[in-house]
């Protein structure tokens, strides 16, 4: 069990998860994962804030009954509706049936979609700034939309100065026994931050940044978000971390990735990252579409200024994984980037810097250089690559300065 008072009657009722492979079927989970529930107690009501995954709702039950002992819970807050947090909805209310569902008007109309759950008084429709008293305790609702989801909204408890909120300023990584940042090493859960963001919330910055806007003037001492590490000591170090991912603010260093099925194209990848170390960059990362988690090389992408792809022509397009790359890519929106491109091919000459051009002019990332060889390197390769080693450390440097 892993049930921790946060402050005064505010606990923490989460579960871990050490047994998914993949969270949203997608992304790998090295280090497991947490799904955050919290208990906030006032002198006449009890109210949960969200729910776990449907697989661990024994557990949850189990922390929940510790601390309400045999109070009943008053109020369930929905403040993300991903079944994540939201799958064991249909238990608690069934568990507790008087219970009142708050939520925004988006929120309700999706706990019907999902789980068909209705009936007078059941919910409690809050709008932004709305708030409800728990007896000497006040629930303050804050609308933060789009930080992940349309319904997204954030509670804020005033006396205690502790914000639930939601999937912001979350990250993968189980809790190890402890539940806040200051009883742990948080190394990991910081890593697995920029993960975390890039991958999950990345193609949402500008409302990451509202909501980071919206809420500066709120005195914090814990930020409690629904996964990872209560954070407590490192409030400044999180928000400023998730503050920069979202305003795609990133840091030098260069992010190769590439496909390759017979090693033309990784050879000049190899090439490529030699030129660029020989002028003084010492942040190179390189990824093979084929055997880099898919999930490391957005997060890497993101993390860093400078982004380099590069594709064996395949059936006319793009090696699938790095088409797979480029489509991820967009999704997120990836912008302030250096971009360059290399190409292989044996007979279709423009196809992949087309395609690659394509990609760069939806996504408005000019191309600062771009090499196309022929079948394998050839005796022009060498001094073709030092010129697109020399373009992108110029573009590089063009950034820094600007
Ligand atoms: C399945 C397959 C499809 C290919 N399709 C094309 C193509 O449409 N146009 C082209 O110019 N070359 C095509 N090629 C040739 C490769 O692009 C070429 O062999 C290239 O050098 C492979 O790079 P690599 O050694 O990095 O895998 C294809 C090769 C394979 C195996």
């Amino acid at each position: 069990m892993n049930i921790k008072e946060i402050v005064k009657d505010i606990f923490y009722v989460g579960v871990n998860d050490r047994v998914k492979h993949r969270f949203e079927a997608l992304w790998q989970l090295p280090y497991g994962v947490s799904y955050n529930s919290y208990i906030v107690a006032g002198n006449e009501k009890l109210a949960l804030i969200d729910t776990v995954c449907i697989e661990e709702v024994r557990q949850y039950f189990n922390n929940i009954d510790s601390i309400a002992s045999d109070r009943t819970i008053d109020y369930l807050v929905v403040n993300h509706m991903e079944p994540d947090h939201s799958a064991s909805i249909p238990e608690i209310v069934m568990a507790y049936p008087d219970i009142r569902i708050v939520g925004n008007s988006k929120t309700i109309e999706m706990i019907k979609g999902f789980y068909h759950i209705d009936g007078p008084d059941r919910y409690l429709e809050v709008k932004d700034g709305d708030s409800i008293d728990l007896g000497g305790r006040t629930l303050r609702f804050h609308l933060t939309p789009m930080v992940h989801w349309p319904e997204t909204m954030m509670t804020y408890v005033e006396d205690a100065r502790v914000l639930f909120s939601g999937d912001a300023f979350g990250t993968f990584g189980a809790l190890n026994g402890a539940v806040i940042d200051r009883d742990m090493e948080t190394d990991v859960h910081i890593s697995e931050m920029y993960r975390y963001y890039s991958c999950i919330v990345g193609k949402y910055g500008r409302f990451v940044e509202k909501a980071i806007q919206k809420l500066a003037a709120l005195p914090l001492s814990y930020i409690c978000p629904t996964h990872g590490p209560v954070w407590n000591e490192k409030i400044t170090e999180v928000v400023e971390l998730v503050a920069r991912l979202a305003a795609y603010k990133s840091e030098p260093g260069v992010v190769i990735v590439y496909g390759s099925m017979y090693g033309n194209t990784a050879e000049v990848a190899e090439m490529i990252a030699r030129e660029i170390a020989a002028l003084g960059i010492k942040r190179i990362i390189m990824h093979n579409a084929s055997h880099s988690d898919m999930s490391c090389m957005i997060t890497d992408a993101f993390r860093y200024s400078t982004l380099i792809v590069g594709s064996a022509t395949y059936s006319m397009r793009l090696f699938p994984e790095v088409e797979s790359f480029m489509n991820a890519m967009e999704t997120r929106e990836i912008k302030n980037k250096v971009f360059a491109t290399f190409s292989n091919f044996t007979w279709a000459a423009g196809a992949v810097t087309g395609k690659l051009k394509e990609y760069a002019e939806r996504m408005k990332l000019p191309v600062s250089a771009s090499l196309l060889v022929k079948q394998s390197a050839g005796a022009s390769t060498p001094v073709e690559v030092k010129e697109f080693a020399l373009q992108v450390a110029e573009a590089m440097k063009a950034m820094e300065e600007a």
